[in-house]
């Protein structure tokens, strides 16, 4: 949520923050603003709106001034959490006396009590931010002592998440950089340093990266990097690479980051089973999740817990935890969890599946898990991640970055790693290895099942064309295909603002069916898996409520073909992973509807990637 960058170097800033801002676009785009150290002081400029918005006010207003050439900035793409998205909201946000500016990532949970503090001694605050109350307090520590002694003495007194980037108008050659939370990676180029809050801003420059530990501070200038601790103490950071390159941050011609990613899903689940499919075990090879079989067999329930569609695949992976490894399994709602009393133990397994890795109701879920003593695990994409570094193992995606902010490929390759780790759990604890072999070889026809679905995009197109005004829509599923079923009415709701609902097909008649009429089309995932047939009476149920009905359905069944007003054919698959080929039929759906009604697809309203409030 929100995106920083910040760039010092040889270069004029703008030349990095500016196309910086556009590959985090996605993380938030309801206002934007930058700021450059140039001579005689800092130069702000701040904008509602789209970064397209700050482009084009920096061209007519900077163009030709010394802030065109400065070679030290920092810059912000905002998703508003306290005040409307207006411009004296936006970030950066400068001290009481204009000399330093901050954009800050995350919530100050101690900001009103901050705020009246720095009131009573006089501070007139302009914005209704939090952000501002902390460049007040930096900069009334820094009247009496250098900016790093003045930052680490404000972490001292606020509570809550931060990632953040301050330049000062007397040192126009570096940026210090704060993470409590909220993530700063650092990006060591030819003689320049670029910073940001993902790695998407950096990809285009350098490969080599810092990331940097909660209560770090770093003070960063052209050539150098000096981490510290929040108590001022200079610790040492790992560079790491960056293992993609800048065309999986582009949209290679496609015309949304969404559709593009669809259209990855092959490659990304390659991606997230290369190397871990064992067929002489008939097993799976997972070695960040760093359990030995005897741990394994330890295990004696498994607590999936995540939010919206990493939620929606760990409905999928709780059927394969209790079907194949004959483990009890329970899916969480994250944000719920922590405020229950979860009865957790040792012998608890819990698994956290979020593809940011930031997501704030996962993570504090991850923490109540810790504290209560279960074992931990996480399913992230985003390498180094805080979710993934808090539960210290597990098993990465590996499906490149997610752009689009209705995630797509993540989805797929959640329910792949978990029938992994499902398959490596039942191995050790009750199946047979031809069981094994046979579960592996499914997994492994989920790219070329995937490419077939996506050579019918005209098709579902086409489906979508026809529907694509109805105000509300129904998903219905059943088994492995209810979680399914949720997925499909979430990627249409949110991207194209249709009225979707997912239920369980037996549901149905218990309360939603009275809203069934002819223009209420209902979706109806009726591949060939177990519960077919059930799902016939309930396709009949809509029918007799005149509700035109779209099945998803397995190529030749002129049964469900006989029944319904349009089918969407997929090729046959095992039960198993029958949920792939399916979610992606659902995404192409909503991708189309979106487009015909002229949506955002990108970047729906009100909605940003990765979200790290509560
Ligand atoms: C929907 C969507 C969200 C995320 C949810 C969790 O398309 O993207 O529902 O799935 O915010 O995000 P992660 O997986 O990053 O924890």
């Amino acid at each position: 949520m929100c995106g920083i960058v910040g760039y010092v170097g040889p270069r004029p800033a703008l030349e990095v923050l500016i196309p910086g801002l556009r590959r985090l676009e996605y993380r938030g785009y309801d206002s934007a603003g930058i700021v450059v150290a140039a001579p005689g002081g800092l130069r702000v400029l701040k904008t509602p709106g789209k970064i397209q918005r700050l482009e084009e006010r920096v061209r007519a207003e900077w163009m030709g001034t010394s802030a065109a050439g400065s070679q030290c900035g920092i810059a912000h793409t905002r998703w508003a959490t306290h005040g409307p998205p207006t411009e004296v909201n936006a970030h950066p946000h400068t001290d009481h006396c204009g000399r330093l500016a901050i954009v800050h990532n995350g919530i100050i949970e101690n900001y009103a009590d901050l705020k009246r503090q720095l009131e009573a001694r006089g501070h007139v605050f302009t914005s209704q931010t939090d952000t501002e109350v902390l460049a007040h307090l930096i900069g009334v520590l820094a009247e009496e002592n250098d900016v790093l002694s003045a930052i680490c003495a404000a972490l001292r007194q606020v509570e809550g998440t931060l990632g953040v980037a301050v330049v000062h108008a007397d040192h126009p050659d570096r940026i210090w950089v704060v993470r409590r939370g909220s993530p700063i990676v650092l990006g060591m180029g030819d003689s320049e340093t670029i910073v940001a809050s993902d790695a998407a801003a950096i990809v285009a420059h350098t490969n080599r990266v810092i990331y940097l530990d909660d209560d770090d501070v770093a003070i960063v200038t052209a050539g150098s990097i000096d981490v510290r601790t929040a108590q001022n103490v200079p610790v040492s950071r790992q560079v790491a690479q960056l293992d993609w390159d800048v065309h999986t941050a582009e949209k290679s011609g496609y015309e949304h980051f969404m559709l593009k990613e669809i259209f990855e899903q092959p490659e990304a689940l390659r991606n997230a089973m290369r190397g871990r499919l064992d067929p002489a075990t008939g097993s799976a090879k997972l070695g960040g999740l760093a359990m030995d079989p005897r741990e394994i067999a330890q295990v004696r329930r498994v607590v999936l817990v995540a939010c919206g569609t990493s939620l929606h695949a760990g409905m999928v992976g709780r059927l394969y935890f209790e079907d194949l490894a004959d483990l009890p399994t329970s899916v969480e709602q994250a944000a719920e969890f922590r405020y229950r009393n979860p009865i957790l133990s040792p012998h608890d397994l819990v698994v956290a599946i979020s593809q940011s890795g930031e997501t704030a109701d996962t993570l504090a879920a991850v923490r109540e898990a810790r504290q209560k003593g279960a074992a931990l695990a996480g399913i992230c994409n985003v390498v180094g991640s805080t979710i993934a570094r808090e539960t210290g193992r597990g098993v990465y995606l590996h499906a490149g970055p997610e752009i689009g902010v209705a995630s797509t490929k993540a989805f797929t390759c959640q329910v792949v790693v978990l029938l992994l780790i499902a398959l490596k759990f039942a191995r050790c604890r009750r199946l047979c290895r031809e069981e094994g072999e046979r579960i592996g070889e499914a997994i492994a026809s989920t790219p070329d099942l995937v490419a077939r679905v996506l050579e019918r995009n005209d098709r579902i197109a086409a489906v979508a064309e026809k529907y694509a005004a109805a105000r509300d829509v129904f998903f219905i599923g059943r088994g492995h295909l209810y979680p399914v079923a949720l997925e499909g009415a979430l990627k249409l709701k949110e991207i194209s603002y249709a009225h979707a609902e997912g239920y369980h097909a037996a549901e149905l008649k218990h309360g939603p069916i009275a809203l069934l009429e002819p223009s209420v089309p209902v979706v109806a995932l009726a591949l060939d898996v177990p519960g077919r047939d059930k799902m016939i009476g309930n396709i009949q149920e809509c029918r007799a409520r005149h509700a035109p009905v779209i099945a998803l359905a397995t190529d030749g069944d002129s049964t469900i073909a006989s029944m319904v007003e349009d089918v969407i054919w997929l090729p046959p698959c095992s039960p198993l992973v029958a949920p792939i080929p399916a979610a992606v039929a659902l995404q192409l759906l909503a991708y189309h509807v979106a487009r015909v009604r002229g949506c955002e697809i990108d970047q729906p309203r009100n909605l940003a990637k990765s979200v790290t409030v509560e």
